[in-house]
């Protein structure tokens, strides 16, 4: 018989804290709707303390999903504790999450402290959250890099203070599969409550080295029950382990014997909901739910293929939600073509605004064939900038080769109408120095990234852009079939963020 792992999805919490993934409550509610269809045990659903935004979110996501145990976040101090008791209140199954860093360095440079007061600390903490909850989780953040003997006396203790999970994170990255697979099974060994059934180990690693899900993995061998991950991997720096990978990893390696509760046929909606809100682009060779994933491109490789699908393909894409064969929206789809393919894709909305987007949807249709799951992403998600108080009226650009390129726009700012024109070395060149002619800030455009959705030269192109403004970095994006407009939107986005 197959063990039960957990899956703890961190997309809304470790995820969310990546710079420009930030998502406004109905976003949040979005995900976790998606998540709790996907079938995961626990839903990470902020840091309740850390901001008036993580709070409501906590609370809304509590009411809006029922299956799930809904977690929040805390450090080990009782105002963080009592406010996510209070964020969670409307849960059906609620937890807290709370812990410290127990490594040496943590102890020494981050709190000052020493092994022993550390320990009183974690404990204090989970009796206190025990007033609160039943079902208390603590984290010995760092525990990658703690010496496993110690660690053992933490978890040992936080056991007996009534925690049901103790996360192990490798918070830097830092462990080698091997080593983290043995400190599992050091922990296994060595703390009484967790072979009498008291508490579960949980994992939590990040990518820095490339090792996250390899790291999980080993873990689960070796005695872990609990797995936290996030949708495509995101996450703090290099990410988390991705859910993807762990859910396929079990279910091809069936010898592993352990089994999820996901229904993998979702994962790939989700990949895409997740990428699309968060404005966080997957890479293309991304295991599981990346573009190329499935593509074989080498002569040999589509040979063997087409002979036997097995030759070199280890998952049948149907599995994880990819269906080559799903109806593809043109120009002549209805209302309930597109509505069904929203909800397959986790997408609900009244019908007003369902009017609206099929609206966009036939424009869209008109200049392009055949429109992707990815264009009626951003179609759904296009009224995020209404609120915005700058916004691009028209803009025309001349370029060419052997000329230079010459923008001319129009912006209206909080109903005032304002317009520029400017020379470039190229178009997007000419028309962001049109921009700033109006916006006249002291402002750096960092980073600049056009992707193109599918294939056609009449793609939807995106633009993620990252400008620094007054010390800060900010984050915009922009989707149109001209890119260059793609830019000027994604430019204005981050304007439009500015704090003064
Ligand atoms: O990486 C980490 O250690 C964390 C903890 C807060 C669980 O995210
Ligand atoms: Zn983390």
């Amino acid at each position: 018989m197959s063990d039960r792992l957990f899956i703890f999805d961190t997309t809304l919490r470790d995820g969310e804290q990546v710079p420009g993934c930030q998502l406004n409550t109905v976003e949040k509610i979005q995900v976790a709707r998606q998540l709790e269809a996907l079938g995961v045990d626990v839903i990470e659903a902020g840091f309740p303390v850390s901001s008036p935004g993580d709070f409501n979110s906590v609370i809304e996501i509590s009411k809006a999903v029922t299956w799930p145990t809904i977690c929040a976040l805390t450090r080990a101090v009782q105002k963080d504790i009592d406010v996510a008791a209070e964020a969670l209140q409307a849960a059906k199954h609620k937890r807290i999450h709370t812990g410290i860093g127990t490594s040496d360095s943590h102890i020494k440079y981050k709190f000052n402290s020493n092994r022993e007061e550390i320990i009183e600390r974690a404990v204090a903490a989970v009796k206190y959250a025990k007033r609160y909850v039943e079902d208390v989780e603590f984290y010995a953040e760092d525990a990658g890099r703690t010496d496993n003997e110690y660690l053992a006396r933490v978890v040992d203790a936080v056991v007996k203070a009534g925690a049901t999970v103790v996360n192990i994170p490798d918070t830097t990255g830092y462990c080698l599969p091997q080593e983290f697979g043995a400190k599992i099974k050091y922990l296994m060994e060595h703390v009484d409550g967790l072979s009498a059934g008291k508490a579960i180990l949980s994992t939590h690693c990040h990518n820095d080295l490339g090792m996250a899900t390899a790291n999980t993995i080993a873990g689960i061998m070796n005695g872990a029950r609990q797995a936290e991950v996030t949708i495509n991997g995101i996450g703090e720096r290099a990410g988390n382990t991705s859910l993807e990978e762990v859910a396929m990893i079990l279910k091809c390696h069936k010898g592993i014997g352990i089994d999820t509760n996901i229904n993998t046929q979702k994962i790939y909606p989700t990949s895409r909901l997740v990428s699309s809100l968060m404005n966080m682009p997957v890479q293309p060779n991304k295991a599981i739910v990346g573009r190329n994933a499935f593509a074989h491109s080498s002569g040999i490789h589509q040979d063997g293929v087409l002979k036997n699908v097995q030759t070199y393909e280890i998952i049948d894409p149907k599995d994880v939600g990819i269906d080559d064969n799903a109806i593809v929206l043109t120009a002549r789809s209805g209302r309930a073509a597109l509505k069904h393919r929203l909800h397959v894709l986790g997408v609900e909305m009244t019908q007003e605004k369902l009017d609206k987007v099929y609206e966009d949807f036939l424009k869209l249709a008109d200049k392009k064939k055949d429109i992707t799951d990815d264009d009626i992403l951003v179609l759904a998600g296009a009224d995020r900038n209404v609120n915005h108080h700058i916004k691009l009226e028209y803009l025309q650009v001349t370029s060419g080769v052997g000329v230079r390129s010459v923008a001319s726009l129009g912006l209206n700012i909080s109903g005032e109408h304002f317009e520029a024109a400017a020379t470039g070395n190229g178009p997007v060149d000419a028309a962001i120095k049109a921009v700033k002619q109006i916006i006249k800030r002291q402002m750096t455009l960092k980073e600049f990234t056009i992707q193109a959705i599918s294939k056609g030269s009449d793609d939807v192109g995106k633009v993620h852009m990252q400008v620094e403004y007054d010390g800060q970095m900010y984050y915009g994006f922009g989707a149109n079939t001209d890119i260059i407009a793609a830019s000027v939107e994604a430019y204005i986005d981050c304007i439009n963020k500015f704090r003064k």
